[in-house]
């Protein structure tokens, strides 16, 4: 059955409500020019608890534990999960030159190195990183890979890609860490299992005023998030995220961020690439 839906308009006053909300909970800033894209991402939500309308939408949202029960559900639709394999590539085409040995202060092999992706999407940020490390080193490595999209977690744990995805991954990446499916209709691909035990997800909002990551970190990713944040949250995040990486180790920022006038102890190497000092 074909179900007609109309579409719900959003008034000025309704919109500076919700990206009031979407700001405060998740520092995402929604300019007024994001409106139409606010209203649409939002109709899912209404079609989803069967309202008519955006005003008994915030009214939920208003009521008790509205919004503690709509606040994941909302992330999901409002929320951009863009993202590929080897994104950015000269990240990794850094870590592949990097000399270990001198990194680690000695044999690099036998060491542990443990990794953040701050906002890993729907996993290819992190399963590239582990594979281009699993290539790079004889030391081992784990990565914490966190998003506040459970949705587009609960993809990134599956390891499931299209083909058409996977494309970027270098042959050899291909045939070494992907398992193909054996059904020639379904083109997909998975990531196989030496490289899914290095990747743990889970959901975290960086805008939580303490992040648990369980520890100093050598590498932390936040790419391609900041974007969505304006300059002094930016600031916030980026101070929390260098509070939990170890003095030497490296931060990754998207080429089209930047963090250079923050006063933080960090040194730029190379474009979109610091250094903990
Ligand atoms: C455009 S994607 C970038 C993915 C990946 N880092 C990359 O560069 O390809 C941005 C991600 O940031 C996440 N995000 C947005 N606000 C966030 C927040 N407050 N806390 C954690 N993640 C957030 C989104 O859910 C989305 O998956």
């Amino acid at each position: 059955m074909v179900q007609n839906y109309t579409l719900c308009r959003l008034t000025n006053q309704e919109f500076d409500t919700l990206s009031g909300i979407i700001y405060e909970q998740f520092g995402i800033k929604m300019p007024l020019a994001k409106k139409t894209l606010l209203e649409c991402r939002l109709q899912k939500r209404l079609r989803a608890l069967e309202l008519e309308n955006f005003a008994q939408y915030i009214e939920l949202l208003f009521s008790s534990g509205g919004l503690s029960q709509e606040l994941f559900p909302m992330a999901n639709v409002v929320t951009t999960n863009k993202t590929d394999f080897f994104r950015e590539s000269a990240h990794f085409d850094f870590l592949k030159s990097l000399n270990w040995d001198s990194y680690f202060g000695g044999e690099a092999k036998g060491k542990m190195l443990k990794a953040w992706s701050a906002a890993c999407s729907s996993g290819e940020e992190p399963y590239t990183l582990s594979m281009v490390l699993k290539e790079t080193g004889e030391f081992d490595h784990q990565i914490l890979a966190t998003d506040l999209s459970q949705e587009v977690l609960q993809k990134a744990v599956t390891a499931i890609y299209s083909e058409e995805r996977v494309r970027p991954v270098p042959l050899h990446y291909k045939q070494k860490y992907f398992l193909k499916n054996k059904d020639p209709k379904k083109p997909l691909l998975r990531v196989g299992p030496e490289i899914r035990k290095k990747v743990t997800f889970r959901q975290m909002n960086l805008m939580d005023s303490e992040l648990d990551a369980g520890g100093k970190m050598d590498l932390i990713f936040c790419r391609n998030v900041l974007i969505y944040f304006d300059r002094p949250t930016q600031e916030k995040v980026i101070r929390k995220l260098c509070a939990h990486l170890k003095v030497g180790g490296y931060l990754f920022i998207g080429h089209s961020e930047s963090i250079s006038d923050f006063r933080l102890p960090l040194v730029q190497v190379k474009s979109t690439i610091y250094r903990k000092s």
